[in-house]
Formats: C-alpha cells, structure tokens, sequence
C-alpha cells in the first residue's frame, strides 16, 4: 500500500474550510477517482484561536508557513489566502522546491502567472488554478484542454459573483448598495477588501487569465480597461428597465484582425439576451470559438463549497499526475497580437445627464454628438423642470469610443447642461 500524499493548505477561510469539508465528506470517491490516497498533514491560518466553519484537529494548524514550505514530505501546497503578498512568495517557493501548487488565487496569477507557469516548468512542478475563475465553473480546463482545436473569437461574461449579488438585489428589491455589499460579505463571496469586487479589479484579474488562455496571448492587468459598479444608480436601473436592458459587470474579451479588446465595466443588456437572467452569486461565461461555434458555462462563482469543487478537481489532477510520474503540460502563451486601446473600441452608450428643460438645449446637445459622428438611437427626457435640470437619457448606435468622448466633452460644455451623470455601455444587439 502506497503511502497517502501528504497536502499542505495555505489558509483556511472561506475556500479553505470548503475544501476541507468535501475532502472530509467525499474522501473515498476522490481517492478513489483519484487513484492515490492523500493527507491534509498542515493547514496554515493567522488566528489559531479563530473559530473555524468546520471541526479540524487543532494540531493540524499553524502559523508558521516554514512548517508546510520546508517540510519535504508535503509534495502539493495549496494556497487559498488570497492576495499578492504573502501569496505570491509562498507559490513561488514551493514550486522552486519541486512542489505541486493549486490556488483560487487570480491577483496572483493574474498578475505573475506567466513567470510562475515558467518557475513550474523548470522544476518540474505542476501548477492548477481552476478555482481562480467562476468559482465552482470548469472553465480553466476547458480553454487549456476542451477548446483547444478552436480559435477563439470571443469570451464575455459575468465573473463576480459579489457584484452580481448586489446588481440582482438592488433590481429587485430595490435594495441600498452597502446593505447588499454586507449581505455579500456575509455569504462569504466578497474579497477580503470588497474594493477588488465592486471597483472590477477582481473581474480584470480574471478576464487576464481567461483572454490569455482564449487568445494565447500573455495579457498583463494594466492592458484591461477597468470601471466597477459604484455609479450605478437607481435611476440607472430604472432606466435600464425601461429599455428592456438589465446592467451586469461584464468581462469582455475579443479577437478583431487589428488586436485583442480586453475590458471590465458595467453593462446594459438586454432582457432576453442569456447572461441578462444569471443572477445572485452565480456567474456565466460565454465563449466563441470558430469550430464549436457558442458555448455557455454557468454555476455558482463564489462561495465555500462551489469553489472547493474547483480546487478538488486540481488536487485531483496533481494527484493522478504524482500516481503516474507525469506533469501537467504547461500554456504556451505564444502570439503577439497588440491589446487595443478602449478609444478604439466600438459599442454602444447609455447616457444619463441633467439640463435645463429650456427650448433649443435638445437641439445643441444633439448637434454636440452629431458634430463627432455618433448617431442617437433613442431618447428619454423625463418631467418638466422651470429652472430645475431634468434627466435626458440617450441610447447611441454604435460608434468608436474616443468619437463618444469628444462628444461628450462638448456636451459638458454647453451652459444648459448641469452634468453627465453616468454613461454605460450597452451589449448585445439592438433592443
Ligand atoms: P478568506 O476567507 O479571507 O481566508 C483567507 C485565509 O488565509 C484565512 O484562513 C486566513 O487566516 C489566512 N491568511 C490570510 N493572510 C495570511 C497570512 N499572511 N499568513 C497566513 N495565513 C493567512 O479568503 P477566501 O475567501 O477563502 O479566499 C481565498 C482565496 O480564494 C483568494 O485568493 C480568493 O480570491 C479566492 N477565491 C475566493 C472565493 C470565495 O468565494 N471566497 C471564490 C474563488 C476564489 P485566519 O483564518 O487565521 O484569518
Ligand atoms: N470575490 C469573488 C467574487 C470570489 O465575488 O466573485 C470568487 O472569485
């Protein structure tokens, strides 16, 4: 009888106690699926006098990481701590020392991937980081494994599961953002700084990893355009609404023959396109690829157990890879195609700005966009002010995003008009 395969488990929070209660629950079934038998032998935490989700021999919990990262009997590190810093270091250092890395960790891979797919590489490690995207959604390995006959066009989703939580509650109940960002924090979904979530940074690292698997192309963060949620007003929701359009963050990555479009903003859709009915914590992504044509992955993106089952399906791998001598072949990031800048993007645009309801201010407002070529699809202008500005609403056609800017810097000119208080893309098709 072979001897088990020891794990150490680098943090033991939300993901961690979640991938611990399904080792506990289903440790027979992955064992065997697995054709190796394992061990937790460490679990690395701050607090050891922390409550913890699940009941764990305290003996298995340290502070020290030098316990897991020095100990050569540990061959798989696991790392759910979350982060750059202390992340980055201690992945870096067990894959130096030969071992096994699985993490949900996408700042880190996001951010160092390329170098630590390399550091994997050279010593002969394997590194999974399924749990790192769409929570409990397999994702990862259908671009790395799946797909691989296709070419991939496009890749948009809805891959934060907290801000989804809090874009589905305030349109249906017509909930207050904070109160829903505490529930969502609650839950267990939001970052350990809900900032990563609601300000899109946690979606740009994602969109990273999934446009540089899509487009084989190594896509550094600064390259993603980024807006999160925090404008989205009421007012936008209802006008949403009132154009058959539900607003969701959505990661957007495409292929056009002049480069690759990477961005991360709050978007309408409309209702009866399928990423418009994905709600709470669950995320969707769709992909095109030119063989298979349209694929849409969909489950729960965030939370204890859905990502567990992400993070077990990698240890599972690791382990069959450790059974059979073999290692995880490695990405080949190998095409230098330019990232767009967002000024060049094409789409189209909400705009919601307040004017002076006085004869001829619809006229110069109209001239402003028409000045710079963008044509108006639709217009709302609601209630009837004296002096008091009102809400004008816009739908564009689709146009060159720097086309929009310089129309709307005109717009912010105009003495009538008090201020343009949001503009939003819009995806999807015509209404
Ligand atoms: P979490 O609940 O905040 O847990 C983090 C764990 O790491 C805690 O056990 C904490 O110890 C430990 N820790 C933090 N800093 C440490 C340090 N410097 N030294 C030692 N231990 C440290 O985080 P989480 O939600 O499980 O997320 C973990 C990772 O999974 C992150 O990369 C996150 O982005 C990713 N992820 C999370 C979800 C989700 O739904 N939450 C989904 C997908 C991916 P104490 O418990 O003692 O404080
Ligand atoms: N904070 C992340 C989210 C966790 O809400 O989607 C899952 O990656």
């Amino acid at each position: 009888m072979d001897k088990p395969l020891k794990l150490g488990l680098l943090g033991f929070g939300t993901v961690g106690t979640g991938v611990y209660r399904i080792l506990q629950r289903n440790r027979s079934i992955i064992s065997a699926r697995a054709g190796a038998d394992f061990e937790v032998s460490k679990i690395l935490v701050r607090d050891l006098d922390k409550p913890r989700a699940v009941e764990v021999d305290r003996s298995l919990l340290t502070t020290d990481p030098r316990e897991i990262l020095d100990d050569p009997e540990i061959g798989i590190v696991v790392e759910l701590i979350g982060g750059l810093d202390p992340a980055y270091q201690y992945i870096q250092e067990a894959l130096s020392r030969g071992k096994h890395v699985v993490t949900a960790n996408k700042a880190v891979i996001a951010t160092y991937g390329a170098r630590l797919i390399s550091l994997a590489a050279e010593n002969g490690a394997d590194l999974y980081y399924e749990g790192a995207v769409g929570g409990g959604i397999p994702i990862i390995k259908p671009l790395r494994e799946s797909l691989v006959g296709n070419r991939i066009e496009e890749i948009m989703g809805i891959v934060n599961g907290t801000t989804n939580y809090i874009l589905t509650r305030m349109t249906q109940e017509k909930a207050d953002f904070a109160d829903v960002l505490g529930e969502a924090q609650a839950l267990g979904y939001a970052e350990a700084d809900p900032a990563a979530d609601v300000e899109g940074y946690d979606a740009a690292h994602k969109l990273v990893i999934l446009a540089s698997l899509a487009f084989q192309k190594p896509i550094a963060i600064h390259q993603v355009y980024r807006e999160g949620i925090t404008k989205i007003s009421r007012e936008d929701i209802a006008f949403a609404e009132h154009f058959g359009c539900t607003i969701k963050l959505l990661a957007i990555g495409k292929r056009h023959p002049q480069g690759i479009e990477v961005r991360v903003h709050p978007t309408f859709i409309p209702n009866r396109h399928p990423l418009a009915s994905v709600h709470d914590v669950f995320n969707a992504i769709y992909v095109r690829g030119d063989a298979v044509g349209e694929l849409m992955f969909y489950g729960r993106g965030a939370g204890d157990l859905p990502t567990g089952s992400a993070v077990i399906a990698d240890i599972v791998d690791v382990l069959r890879n450790c059974k059979q001598g073999t290692h995880h072949r490695v990405e080949t990031l190998w095409q230098d195609a330019p990232v767009l800048s967002m000024e060049d993007v094409r789409t189209r645009y909400y705009i919601r700005l307040h004017a002076v309801d006085k004869p001829g201010v619809l006229a110069q407002v109209a001239a402003s966009f028409g000045a710079e070529g963008v044509s108006i699809e639709s217009m709302i202008q609601q209630g009837r002010g004296e002096d008091e500005p009102v809400p004008i609403v816009f739908i564009t056609h689709e146009v060159e995003e720097r086309r929009l800017r310089a129309s709307l810097a005109r717009i912010a000119t105009l003495p009538a008009v008090k201020d343009i208080a949001n503009v939003i893309r819009v995806e999807g098709g015509g209404r």
